[in-house]
């Protein structure tokens, strides 16, 4: 973010910390228990979020050259990501226009600049045209090659971000939709980062209920007691909103000294981890030499899927260096995986069972309130536009 932006914060976070005071939303909020529950309210997320939102669905950095491809799934889409020869990347229907099958699982570098279908050997370039059909061509003869290319999917990269839609065909303005968010990854230097690690996890819990954990740290004093506390501040919370998205830096317990150093010294990654939630399903987190990013999806009401990709802001230089950011991806995996998505469980069984009718969430709980009124605008605003395509 901009030096004056990082200014304001730290001096905002240390106010709040001599006043014992905190950000907050304007009015608390009660969020249906249905909203984690309901079939019928996840497949609207599914229709209007996870399938007809921009998802920032992975970084520059996982496709670090052309040839190179991720797939991944949006809404329970198939699609793959892959980088051109002319240094552009692209989403495809991860289908195969002959009988459908996925043209390559994982992440990894197309052989000869190819994209092999594994099933009767299709190629495809990497812009996704078919290059050829190995055996059995005559059988296609009736058929026009050149409307067998992949289909594409609306994708743009900005930033050092990869936002795309599973659905749909209307480009994405990735200026429009990341906002001020752009000049704080740029000055992260997003684009430079380079991909270290990843983990697929399967929950039995609402994707919000797990989301949500990062977008407030009142918990961490009792949840996180022993691994977290110890580090960060519970409060203060400081949370600035840029359209649907939301910065929020996290304190470290270093970041009170910073009251007796001079302005020109303070670096807010040294003091914090700076996190920014990304409309609407993912979450970018920052330190001083590494950055997360997680993606949350339900397949169903009380089950959730969560990528975690794990990138360095250099490259690796040795293994001790290698040894520090394993311990790191592993130090977050264990603490939302032994305390935090346990915990959303836990809540999820008894949302199931009827014990709640409602969540209450307060007005220090701003990001919460925040991803919850996001969520409701969106998926009410394109279920304007698809009932009314004018
Ligand atoms: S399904 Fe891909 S080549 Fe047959
Ligand atoms: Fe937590």
């Amino acid at each position: 973010m901009e030096r004056t932006a990082e200014l304001s914060l730290i001096r905002r976070m240390l106010a709040h910390l001599a006043a014992g005071t905190t950000d907050e939303a304007p009015a608390p909020l009660r969020i249906p228990a249905a909203h984690h529950a309901d079939p019928v309210h996840l497949e609207r997320e599914r229709r209007h979020l996870f399938r007809g939102a921009p998802i920032a669905a992975a970084l520059s950095a996982d496709l670090p050259e052309p040839g190179r491809f991720l797939a991944l799934e949006l809404g329970g889409v198939p699609l793959l990501l892959v980088r051109g020869a002319d240094g552009r990347v692209r989403a495809f229907a991860n289908a195969c226009r002959h009988r459908g099958a996925p043209l390559a699982e994982g992440a990894g570098l197309a052989a000869g600049g190819r994209l092999r279908c594994p099933f009767h050997a299709w190629t495809y370039d990497l812009e996704g045209a078919l290059a050829a059909i190995p055996l059995g061509e005559a059988g296609h003869a009736a058929c026009d090659r050149e409307q067998l290319g992949l289909r594409l999917r609306p994708c743009s990269e900005a930033n050092g971000l990869i936002l795309v839609r599973a659905e749909g065909d209307a480009p994405i303005d990735a200026a429009d939709w990341l906002g001020a968010v752009a000049t704080d990854l740029d000055a992260l230097g997003l684009v430079g980062f380079h991909f270290f690690d990843a983990r697929t996890t399967s929950w039995n819990a609402n994707w919000k209920l797990l989301l949500e954990t990062f977008l407030e740290s009142l918990h961490v004093f009792s949840l996180h007691r022993e691994t977290v506390h110890p580090h960060y501040f519970s409060l203060p919370m400081v949370a600035d909103p840029i359209g649907p998205h939301l910065r929020f830096p996290v304190a470290r317990r270093s970041l009170a000294g910073l009251r007796d150093e001079p302005e020109r010294a303070w670096r807010l990654v040294d003091h914090a981890t700076v996190q920014w939630y990304l409309a609407p399903n993912a979450l970018l987190s920052a330190t001083r030499d590494y950055a997360l990013l997680w993606r949350f999806e339900s397949p169903e009401p009380n089950r959730a899927r969560v990528e975690t990709r794990f990138y360095t802001a250099r490259p690796v230089a040795d293994e001790r260096e290698r040894k520090r950011f394993d311990d790191a991806f592993a130090l977050q995996l264990r603490v939302t995986g032994a305390e935090d998505f346990p915990m959303q469980e836990k809540i999820q069984r008894g949302l199931d069972a009827g014990a709640a009718a409602e969540l209450v969430v307060g007005t220090t709980e701003i990001g919460v309130v925040h991803f919850h009124e996001t969520l409701a605008g969106l998926i009410a605003s394109d279920a304007r536009l698809q009932r009314d395509p004018a």
